[in-house]
């Protein structure tokens, strides 16, 4: 797999029962087994048993996903032949530790293309919050004969502010689909300055000032421990009245009892992809708050959206294998501060 050399690397799944054929359509894995070696056998669900080491042991390319077993030190000892992890869905830290880039192993994710359908939820979320539709619709149910349109005087898309919180891959792509609305953007973001907000259209701005002026907050940055309840109650409370907080993140950054008192309170929206504890208890307050839309993590690639994630893992194992460069390399500098 040197650079501009072509070969046919031997390539094994290891992922979740099930999920090959959910996220490699059948176009997909013929475009793999042209340029590969692909393993015949079932999908790795563990490295552990004889018949998944002899696997392991002459694989170059492990293709993963969800689900993937561990690949630590001990595993990696194991596979000599090993150059490339090619994980077809987001996050690699639930199946590599650091030894894997200490070994020199390339890493690459199709989290930039896991991006697109959460930045689409967030879009299409954003401009129906901008026209006040839950509310709306509420009203409507309740009294069908008695709704002014006039009585909304700040609802609509035009010179509202959109707070984004963190410049990653989703809040990124975010950005760009806001361009062609008429939105203000400003973003918070510890590691952007001014010049990297400016090229993504938006404004860079403090945590405080993006909570106190914006009309609808959007929540895209990782959980990690200095990120852990980055929406608490202050901040809450800070938010303009009816405007509206999205979580398409995760749950462990937002404050939820903090958030279910605001929600409670009337004055603020919130639309929650992600939540804490996810799935929510059946009695949870959000699930009935008319003001609060939850959705079951569905922002993320389903259905029809996984191939697009097999697809970006089979280019990538098509580049590998004619010695190019991959195209969504994760280092493990820039692992300390992703998702
Ligand atoms: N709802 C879903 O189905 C779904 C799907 C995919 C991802 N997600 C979540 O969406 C979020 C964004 O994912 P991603 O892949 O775009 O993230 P990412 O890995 O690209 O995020 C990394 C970036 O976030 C920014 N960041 C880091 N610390 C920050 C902080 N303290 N404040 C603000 N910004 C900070 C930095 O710019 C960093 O480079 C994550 O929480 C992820 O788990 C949810």
């Amino acid at each position: 797999m040197a650079e501009g050399s072509a070969r046919r690397p031997r390539v094994a799944f290891a992922m979740r029962e099930g999920l090959r054929d959910t996220v490699f359509s059948a176009t997909a894995l013929e475009r793999l087994a042209a340029v590969a070696e692909v393993e015949p056998g079932p999908v790795l669900t563990e490295l552990e048993s004889d018949a998944a080491r002899k696997v392991l042991a002459r694989s170059e390319i492990l293709l993963t996903s969800w689900g993937a077993p561990l690949l630590d030190a001990g595993q990696l000892e194991r596979a000599p032949h090993l150059r490339a992890v090619v994980h077809a869905a987001g996050s690699v830290k639930h199946h590599l530790t650091p030894d894997v880039w200490t070994r020199g192993v390339v890493v690459t994710s199709a989290a930039d293309v896991n991006a697109v359908p959460v930045a689409e939820y967030t879009l299409a979320t954003i401009l129906l919050a901008g026209k006040g539709i839950l509310a709306a619709a509420a009203a409507y149910r309740a009294d069908p004969e008695g709704i002014h349109v006039t009585d909304w005087p700040t609802i609509g898309n035009y010179a509202k502010r959109v707070g984004v919180i963190g410049a990653s891959r989703i809040g990124r792509l975010v950005c760009d689909l806001l361009r062609p609305f008429g939105f203000e953007v400003v973003i918070a973001d510890p590691y952007l300055d001014d010049g990297g907000a400016c090229a993504l259209g938006a404004r860079l701005v403090t945590l405080e000032e993006l909570f106190a002026t914006s009309d609808i907050v959007t929540l895209h940055a990782p959980d990690l421990p200095e990120t852990r309840h980055l929406v608490n109650a202050e901040r809450l409370a800070a938010m303009k009245d009816g405007a509206t907080f999205i979580n398409t993140a995760r749950g462990a950054l937002v404050d939820h009892d903090a958030l279910t008192r605001e929600l409670r309170s009337g004055r603020v929206n919130a639309v929650l992809d992600v939540t804490t504890p996810e799935p929510l208890p059946a009695d949870s307050a959000l699930l009935a708050l008319p003001n609060a839309l939850v959705t079951p993590h569905v922002a993320g690639s389903l259905g029809t959206e996984l191939f697009r994630l097999g697809d970006a893992a089979v280019e990538e194992v098509e580049r590998l294998a004619a010695g190019a460069p991959p195209l969504r390399p994760v280092t493990l500098e820039d692992l300390a501060r992703q998702a």
